[in-house]
This record gives C-alpha cells, structure tokens and sequence, in this order.
C-alpha cells in the first residue's frame, strides 16, 4: 500500500512527501497512506482558472425606487413565504478569515467597543428581527470547516444561541483540499499529514447533500435558501422584501446589488454573459465597459454583489451534477518545515484551492438584481484596519443606530 502511494506521490511530483512517508515509523505510515488517500489530489494539475468569458452585456437592477413603490406588496409575500416555511438561511462561515488575522472563527470576533457584541451576534439580531415580523422561526444553516467547526458549535452553545431557537440551526462542515506551496508542492501542516483548506464557499449547496442537510431542506419543504456571508455586520438575512421581490419576479434567483462608488471601484459586477447572470470581476473590465453609461447617466456595469443570494431549491438541485472551476487563492497557511518546525507565516505564501458561490450564479436560468444601500446593508470585516475593516464596520454600525 505504502509502495503505491509512494509512486502516486513520485508521478505527481511529489518526492519530498514520499521522503517523508517512509521516514515515519510503520503504524504513522500507514495513518498518513491513509490521510493521502482521503484527498483529491486532482487539484495538483489544477491551473490557475483561465476560463474562457462570453460576451458581456449590462444587467440592470431593481432600483430603490422601484423597490420602494411596490415595497409593501413584496414584503407581504416575502414574510408569507417565511411563515409557509418555504424560506431557508445558509451562514457561510467555513472562511479562514486570514486577513483579519484573528485566531477563532470570524463570527467570534467582538465588533463591539463599549460592550461585547460579536459578529455572529450582529447576524442574528438581523434574522430575529424578521423572525418576529414574520412570527416563524428561520431554519439557519450554518456551514463550518474542520478547523471551526468545534469552536463555533462551543460559541453558540455558550451564548444561547443568542436568542435563537437552537431547534432551529444546523451545523455542517464543508470539505477540504489540500493546499500547494508557491512551487506547487504539497506541505504538511504535521508529521505525517498532509496540509488542507476549506475548498471555498461555493462548495456550499454539495456539502449540504453529502451531510443530508438537503433531506432536511427537502422535510421541511424549503423552498428558497439565502446564502449570505459571515463577515458583513449588517447583513440583512432572509430579507422579506428582497424574497418578496424575487418571487412576484418570476425568476429562480436574486442578488443584493450595491451601485459602485466610482467606476474604479474593485467590486465584481453583476450583469449578463451570453444571456445568463454572470459576475464580471473588476479586473476582467475593458476600459469601456468601465465607463460605459445609460441615457440616464448611471454606469451602465454599475451593480456590485455583496455576497448574499436567494436560490431556488429546484434549480440547486440542477447544479449538483456541474463541476465548478476551481480558483487559487494566494493565502498565509501555517505549514511544517523540513525540520519538523510549524511556521505561521506573517505574509501570503501558498496557495488553497476554492469554487465560489458567484460561479454558481452563471448556472441560473435568470436572476433578479435588487439594488440595496450599501451604508445600510454593507459593513464587510475583512481587514483589520483601512478599507473594509473593522474600523469602517464600527463606524457604519453607529451610522445605523446601533449601540457597539
Ligand atoms: P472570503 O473570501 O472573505 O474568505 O470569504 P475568508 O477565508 O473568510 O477570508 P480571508 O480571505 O482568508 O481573509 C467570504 C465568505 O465565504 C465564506 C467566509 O466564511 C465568508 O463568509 N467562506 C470562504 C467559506 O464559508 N468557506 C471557504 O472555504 C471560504
């Protein structure tokens, strides 16, 4: 068994691991045979993803305006479907949070500066919120790594879910892949094992099939899941009014939009690839689709996606067969040298590979635009401090009233 594996790693040009295996007494040889054979290695011929792009064309949002005259009809059929038990909230929390450099779950970071108040706390004062409107529980589904998972359960479980009903939420783990260094080699995070990362956010919806969340979703005859991200304090989540807004809309998908502030802003963007919603990222903008504008003087590539989704179950189910392109993602990783030493490294240094959940919007058939305030809904912690940090998170929380 160890000769085989041994040859796998030699024709993937993996000699240093093999060193290391038959350096390792019988019992952890066997152990770590075991570990190797356990990941999908195929991520090792995996380049960076070039993918071919379409033919860009704009795809206009759902305006304020527009969503403010029919306001009321959408949240009556936004909190209808919530109270029917059609609505499902999935917390993508399975991150490294690596920018932010803090050592625990992102979600248990206090965004507080006079009292505690923690970012998963943030979120789940916003889905009470529409808990009460709507008089029915939300079921949560909240996706962790390996690395979190423990840690992240222990928290909730420790603050009483916060005033949530624990009934009500569903942990899962989402998989790993292993990660290369910068000359594509694997590394160890161990003796005898190998190093591994979450494999992204878009693994959400094959995680929850493989941990049979989806007989839940399917038990509970959910019929619509928002995906929404861990590190954006004033996320609104299972939004009545943006359900609402989707449904009478006819489509199978929704995306919250913020307008860009300016034409350089690094956001990618929401808009047409072929006739499908797509999200162009900002680097992948020629010139003029920049600066292009509407009679109206609005950019015509003006709507920036803040990572919170409404999918329709049925067509979910459609994107189980689709294999995602896989993106590498330049990160800090701890890894164990050739000395058997653990660095935790201060800068980037290798790189894990992830799907993204945006890549996911290209397999709908159509998807609704809804235009939100960015000073009202987006408060993303990703760094510590300057641009969407905690700082500026701390300051858009005070703008909207809330105590911190
Ligand atoms: P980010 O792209 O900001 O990644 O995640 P990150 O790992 O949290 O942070 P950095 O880049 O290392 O600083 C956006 C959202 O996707 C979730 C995150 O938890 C966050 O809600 N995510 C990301 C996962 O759930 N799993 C992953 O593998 C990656």
């Amino acid at each position: 068994m160890k000769h085989k594996t041994t040859k796998i790693l030699n024709i993937l040009h993996q000699e240093h691991i093999a060193e290391h295996l038959t350096s390792l007494s019988e019992e952890h040889q066997l152990e770590m045979v075991n570990n190797i054979n356990s990941l999908d290695l195929s991520v090792l011929s995996a380049g960076e993803t070039s993918e071919e792009r379409g033919s860009f064309d704009p795809l206009f949002a759902k305006t304020f305006k527009q969503i403010e005259e029919d306001s009321e009809k959408y949240t009556e059929a936004g909190l209808k479907a919530i109270k029917d038990g059609k609505v499902g909230a999935v917390l993508l929390a399975g991150g490294q949070g690596s920018r932010l450099g803090f050592d625990h779950p992102k979600g248990m970071f206090n965004i507080g500066e006079n009292r505690e108040l923690y970012i998963f706390e943030c979120l789940i004062n916003n889905i009470l919120e529409v808990k009460e409107k709507a008089g029915a529980w939300i079921p949560l589904f909240i996706m962790t790594s390996v690395d979190n998972n423990t840690e992240t359960r222990e928290f909730f479980e420790q603050h009483d879910y916060f005033g949530y009903n624990s009934d009500n939420v569903w942990f899962f783990v989402q998989e790993q892949l292993p990660t290369v260094d910068t000359n594509g080699k694997l590394m160890l995070s161990a003796p005898g094992k190998i190093s591994t990362a979450p494999n992204g956010n878009g693994g959400w919806y094959a995680s929850m099939a493989k941990t049979g969340m989806l007989k839940v979703v399917e038990e509970t005859g959910i019929e619509w899941l928002n995906v929404f991200a861990v590190d954006n304090v004033l996320q609104r989540i299972a939004d009545p009014c943006f359900i609402g807004a989707v449904i009478k809309s006819g489509k199978v998908s929704g995306a919250k939009v913020v307008a860009k502030a300016d034409p350089d802003e690094k956001v990618g963007v929401l808009c047409l690839e072929d006739g499908k919603p797509s999200i162009v990222e900002y680097y992948e903008m020629t010139e003029e689709m920049r600066t292009s504008r509407e009679a109206d003087g609005t950019l015509s590539y003006n709507y920036g996606v803040i990572l919170n989704y409404l999918f329709r179950v049925d067509q979910l189910n459609k994107t189980l067969t689709v294999k995602l392109p896989l993106h590498r993602a330049f990160k800090k990783i701890k890894y164990m040298n050739e000395n058997g030493e653990i660095i935790t490294p201060d800068e980037p240094n290798a790189y894990k590979f992830e799907t993204l959940v945006l890549d996911m919007v290209k397999l709908q058939d159509d998807c609704l635009a809804y235009e939100v305030d960015r000073k009202k809904e987006f408060a993303p912690v990703k760094n510590k401090t300057g641009v969407d940090s905690v700082d500026t998170a701390r300051e858009l929380l005070r703008f909207n009233g809330i105590e911190i």
